[in-house]
């Protein structure tokens, strides 16, 4: 298994191209099963991930192909309803396909996805949402089985999610675009990534009003075409890299990047006394004469914190003199690096679903585990200042969502190299 060395380095310096988000382009590839035809997904990450969905996709019979950044699918043949537990338990994302399949051909199943590495996830709410639409929905033996009713559509309907959920909201729109009649969807998750969607299905035929907005409004199609798109630029890949600019006391622009989608992330930053500029596709921070000061933090739905830049801004926390407070409100146990951090030195108590930091530690290199794919990305942080070589075993998380990482960190001066350790 590969693992990562990663050694203390200079302030980092330079510019740094921001991939497609991986979060958004996964729904976005099972829309494409909606249609007939090939679609077109342009600004596709080279990722482990999306070659995951790339294998689900496959598996129920579209074809799938690469050439660059742009991913062509022919849905044409689809034929198989099924997406297996081998898949499912390597990328939960694969839980997407249910819409899609249910609303085009009447039947799905999909495995259970069961836990993951920050405590339960439940998909209640994707079922919930089917049955909404008219579907009756059995789970059994570790699947979901969803089902239109004999000779019937998915029919549209008023919902309410009880809470905001990206991947309920992205399971069911696609599920109610080609439901009969109207659906409205209240409480819609609002991050970004469901924005890109909607505007593919829109691409695709579909009729969405309100995108952007917690009420969605959906008037089922009979059909759809196929569909072209671009992917919005990974949100947390380019706060992730400003994370690394700030905790080496560097200076880094990350380029094609849309700054109106990092902007709690960039508060966050100036509240820390970061200074932070941006443009129309870029932003840039310099930390090179900062004197950072400590912050508190909420994790939150968009347009709130993200809870997928909490572990990377506990990192980069734990340098900084002072205490900070880091509450995780939407994954009350996605705390597992942090007695990792701590094994690199960091001082952070946990309690409840908050972390207490006593800023300011000096770091020392150890041989740290990466628990999950944000995870990872926070320990490789820490070791970017940490005395010593700091070796981040399990990275095969890094390689799920983080595109080309080491080559991007190095070019930017960051110390690190991949190695085999043979676990
Ligand atoms: C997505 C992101 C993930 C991010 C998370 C929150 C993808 C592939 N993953 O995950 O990186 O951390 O959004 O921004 O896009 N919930 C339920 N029942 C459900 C579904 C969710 O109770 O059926 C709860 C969850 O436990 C959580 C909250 O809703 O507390 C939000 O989760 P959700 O937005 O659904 O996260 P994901 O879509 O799984």
């Amino acid at each position: 298994m590969d693992c990562y060395k990663v050694s203390r380095s200079d302030p980092l310096s330079g510019e740094v191209e921001i991939s497609g988000a991986k979060n958004a382009v996964l729904p976005v590839m099972a829309a494409t099963l909606l249609a007939p035809g090939v679609s077109r997904i342009r600004n596709v990450p080279n990722l482990k991930d999306v070659r995951t969905m790339a294998d689900v996709l496959r598996v129920v019979g579209a074809r799938v192909s690469f050439s660059g950044d742009e991913m062509s699918v022919d849905a044409t043949d689809v034929s198989h309803f099924e997406a297996p537990y081998e898949l499912v338990v390597t990328m939960r994302a694969s839980i997407y396909v249910l819409g899609p399949l249910l609303a085009r051909f009447g039947t799905a199943r999909v495995s259970l996805p069961g836990g993951c590495a920050w405590g339960p996830r439940p998909v209640d709410l994707h079922i919930w949402g089917m049955e909404q639409l008219g579907a009756e929905v059995t789970v059994a033996h570790g699947y979901i089985e969803a089902k239109c009713r004999p000779g019937e559509r998915l029919k549209g309907a008023e919902i309410h999610f009880p809470i905001s959920s990206v991947g309920a909201t992205a399971n069911v729109v696609m599920a109610a675009v080609l439901a009969e009649g109207t659906t409205v969807l209240n409480n819609a998750a609002v991050e970004p990534e469901i924005d890109n969607l909607c505007e593919y299905l829109v691409s695709m035929g579909a009729k969405i009003e309100g995108i952007g907005s917690r009420t969605l409004r959906i008037e089922g199609v009979e059909t759809l075409r196929p569909g072209d798109g671009v992917t919005i630029p990974d949100r947390i890949e380019a706060g992730t890299f400003l994370c690394a600019a700030a905790i080496t006391r560097g200076r880094v622009r990350c380029l094609k990047t849309e700054p109106k989608h990092l902007m709690e992330v960039i508060r966050a930053f100036v509240r820390m006394n970061y200074q932070v500029d941006y443009g129309e596709d870029w932003i840039e921070l310099d930390a090179r004469s900062a004197e950072p000061r400590p912050v508190k933090i909420v994790t939150q739905p968009y347009p709130g914190f993200p809870t997928d830049m909490q572990a990377q801004f506990l990192a980069l926390l734990a340098t900084i003199p002072g205490n900070s407070v880091v509450q995780e409100t939407i994954y009350a146990d996605r705390f597992k690096h942090v007695p990792e951090l701590d094994r690199l030195g960091a001082t952070i108590q946990l309690q409840g679903d908050t972390a207490f930091v006593e800023g300011g530690a000096k770091l020392t290199a150890a041989t740290v585990m990466a628990s999950d794919l944000r995870a990872s990305a926070a320990l490789v942080l820490a070791g970017l200042v940490a005395e010593g070589t700091t070796k981040v075993t399990r990275i095969y998380h890094m390689d799920r969502g983080y595109e080309r990482f080491e080559q991007k960190l190095s070019a930017l001066g960051g110390r690190i190299e991949r190695a085999s350790d043979g676990e």
